[in-house]
């Protein structure tokens, strides 16, 4: 029997591989590690020790997929309660990938090594369990704690490094950086400087840029065209450098659980302000209401892994249509770690400078004069309402 394990190389995955064939009766089991921009070393620690294991180890790039929906999100202004999704979006392509080299590799079964706290199990079994493979989940299924993996992986030599897996759970991919776990577990504990990679501390320096959109994607940067995983590389290091895209909030998982997380989303905090600001010109004030019901369904979909359900379907061909319009330049200011919109400019305005301008009289035939009557209408229902109120409280 072959089972394909979701293999990073990290404490809990590790010590999956002897499991799953001292527990679950597996003879072989292949390790699959899924790229979605994850820095280097995480790629030198699953080899390290993959081959320390004698695990037959895959690598699969994903990037420019994962990159693609990442700028999806930027066009339904995704993000979950302040957190712009990456480890979310990340899952369904991840499981995706693995569950197509399990089949084609001819394997039985399927493993992740995710607690049975978080979101990530949900978010891969909703696209394994679309499959006939057993699906495992063997630190859920034991109840295992970091605890007893470090003495496990200690008791059976097995190839666990110390470094800062040990300290913090770490998650990175091109979107989002999280880090959880330790004595960040205490929402009044205040995170030391050194848990962030991608952010420097502000200084006072500041820069502008000019993003530029087609369609609701960002294409180019200062003039110059860009794919989207070089569009995002590039602005993750530019924003990361002015202290952009911290985020440090009390998260609800889809369990009900609370928890404390930690991000750093420096272009993903810079693209969805951008985008914001374009949409803010471009879009009718009912379209905006709308939209942002819209956003917040996809954004909830995303979060809970399951952007392949018909729902998000739906609500794409809606943004779509929105997003023809959404073409132009926004300029971008990053000052004292924020990335602020400071100019926006597009060819399909729903503005006229003419007609809310303070110099102008006269705009399409319609006159300063004319307000008055919408002047004296408005609040009427609730004038008359706060009379008869008044009348009443008379003894
Ligand atoms: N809670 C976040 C989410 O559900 C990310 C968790 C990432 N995992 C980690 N070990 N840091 O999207
Ligand atoms: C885990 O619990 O395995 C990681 C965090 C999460 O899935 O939310």
């Amino acid at each position: 029997k072959k089972v394909a394990l979701a293999f990073s190389g990290g404490l809990d995955t590790t010590v999956c591989v002897p499991i799953l064939e001292e527990e679950y009766g597996y003879d072989e089991v292949i390790g699959v590690t899924v790229d979605v921009g994850q820095p280097e070393e995480e790629f030198e620690e699953a080899y390290e020790t993959a081959e320390a294991l004698g695990l037959d180890h895959y690598v699969i790039d994903a990037k420019q997929e994962f990159a693609q929906l990442c700028l999806d999100s930027v066009c339904a202004n995704a993000d979950y309660q302040g957190y712009p999704l990456g480890t979310a979006l990340a899952r369904p392509v991840i499981a995706q990938a693995i569950l197509d080299l399990a089949q084609e590799e001819g394997c039985d079964g399927i493993a992740h090594g995710c607690t049975g706290k978080g979101n990530d199990q949900l978010r891969f079994e909703a696209v394994w369990r679309a499959s006939d493979l057993e699906v495992i989940a063997p630190v859920r299924e034991m109840g295992m704690t970091r605890e007893w993996e470090i003495e496990y992986a200690a008791e059976k030599d097995l190839p666990v490094q110390g470094g800062n897996e040990g300290v913090w759970s770490i998650d990175t991919n091109l979107w989002s950086r999280s880090i959880e776990g330790g004595n960040l577990e205490d929402p009044s504990y205040v995170p030391p400087e050194d848990i962030y990679e991608w952010t420097d501390q502000p200084t006072g320096e500041t820069e502008l840029v000019e993003i530029e959109f087609e369609d609701g994607y960002p294409v180019a940067i200062d003039g110059e065209a860009m794919e989207p995983l070089e569009l995002i590389s590039h602005l993750n290091e530019k924003a990361g450098s002015y202290g952009v895209g911290r985020t440090d909030m009390m998260e609800d998982r889809m369990l009900g659980l609370k928890v404390r997380e930690n991000y750093e989303h420096p272009a993903a905090t810079t693209l969805l302000n951008a985008h914001k600001a374009l949409e803010g010109l471009v879009l009718t004030k009912e379209e905006r209401d709308f939209k942002a019901t819209v956003d917040n369904e996809w954004s909830q979909k995303a979060y809970e892994g399951l952007i392949d359900a018909p729902l998000v379907g739906a609500l794409n061909a809606f943004l779509e249509t929105t997003q023809e319009r959404v073409t132009g330049t926004v300029t971008i200011k990053f000052e004292g770690g924020q990335a602020r919109p400071v100019g926006r400019e597009s060819e399909y305005a729903a503005y006229s400078e003419s007609a809310a301008s303070f110099n102008t009289e006269t705009v399409d035939g319609i006159e300063q004069a004319d307000a008055t009557g919408v002047a004296k209408y408005h609040g009427f229902q609730a004038r008359l309402a706060n009379q008869s109120a008044a009348q009443k409280e008379k003894p």
